[in-house]
């Protein structure tokens, strides 16, 4: 097994040999631009990983890799159009650098070019790696669109939250353990459990993604801080206050998410401070900590080495005290 960060520079030499600008420049430009501003390459290395793990193929598991984080740079492409976000990785959105038709076509090409990377795949490996992409892709397109439903909803409820995070982000995670187990060769059992172990880390993943939309430091976050309030995001913070709060601190929070002031900024201090006041803040924390947990317990039951587990949990430990 490598470590962790070189299992990441593999990767991004993969993607960079790979990757290239071709002509039109203008469909192919933002996708070598999004792809190279970085990120935190989580899920390739998550199926390097267990393509290792279960079967010690992590080169074989490349492609597959790459389909991932191509797919998750097109889901990205687009989820700044739909929630209207000026930064990315700390630097202009495609929508912004360019216009909003080129980050629609140069996403769709994306998507299809992420298809392309299972060519290479064979028998019943190949069918069975497209079948969980697709399946996956249509998951995550079903989240966004609850994501987009609930911003103009005002009795969302948190299994119907939750439902939706597990769809647009932690199905994604929960494929890209699973396609690593199934190159290396892992049995159904494990293939499942790996699964199961992503899907509850990517809940939390996405949990501690709300917590740092509003608490995480703008200088470092690379993203515009308050964003999800300013769209009026029905996140986790937000139903728990309408769960706990006061009245008097659930009115102001219902009167802050129904106005657009043209400058946010004091909407997000006050909105702020009913998260913190309230415990909504608080019991954020202590979901993120519930879920990971819940991971941890699941990756016990793998039936692999104490090491190779010991190398999941920390990468999910890492995970979780991330600050972008
Ligand atoms: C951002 O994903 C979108 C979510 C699912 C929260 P990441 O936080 O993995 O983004 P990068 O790829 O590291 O920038
Ligand atoms: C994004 O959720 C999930 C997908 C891109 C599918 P968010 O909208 O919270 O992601 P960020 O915060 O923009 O990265
Ligand atoms: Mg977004
Ligand atoms: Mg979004
Ligand atoms: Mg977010």
């Amino acid at each position: 097994m490598l470590s962790i960060e070189e299992y990441r520079s593999a990767f991004i030499a993969h993607l960079e040999s790979r990757i290239k600008t071709r002509k039109p420049k203008n469909l192919y430009a933002p996708m070598t631009y999004i792809l190279g501003l970085g990120g935190k390459r989580l899920r390739p290395v998550l199926t390097l990983l267990a393509a290792d793990i279960f079967g010690d193929h992590y080169k074989e598991a490349m492609d597959a890799a790459l389909a991932i984080e191509v797919f998750h740079n097109f889901s990205l492409v687009h989820d700044d159009i739909m929630d209207n976000a000026p930064l990315r990785r700390g630097k202009t959105t495609v929508h912004e650098k360019w216009d909003v038709n080129t980050g629609i076509l140069s996403g769709d090409a994306m998507l299809i070019y992420a298809y392309r990377l299972f060519e290479g795949y064979k028998g019943a490996t190949f069918r069975e790696l497209v079948r969980l992409f697709s399946e996956t892709a249509l998951q995550v397109c079903e989240g966004q669109q609850y994501d987009i439903d609930f911003e103009t909803r005002d009795d969302v409820t948190k299994p119907e939250y939750l439902r939706m995070i597990e769809y647009k982000t932690a199905v994604l995670i929960a494929a890209a353990l699973k396609m690593g187990g199934i190159i290396g060769g892992a049995g159904e059992r494990e293939q499942n459990n790996s699964y199961e172990f992503g899907r509850n880390l990517g809940i939390a993943f996405q949990l501690q993604d709300d917590y740092l939309d509003v608490f995480g430091d703008p200088e470092t976050f690379g993203k515009q801080v308050g964003g999800d309030i300013i769209a009026n995001k029905k996140t986790f913070l937000y139903l728990n206050v309408l769960e706990m709060g006061s009245t008097q601190q659930k009115k102001e929070l219902l009167d802050m998410y129904s106005i657009q002031p043209e400058d946010p900024s004091a909407k997000i201090e006050t909105i702020k401070e009913i998260f913190l006041e309230s415990g909504s803040e608080k019991l954020t924390k202590k979901a993120i900590l519930t879920y990971s947990n819940n991971a941890f317990a699941i990756l016990d039951t793998l039936d692999i080495s104490k090491e190779k587990k010991e190398v999941l949990r920390n990468f999910g430990e890492g995970l979780m005290g991330r600050k972008v």
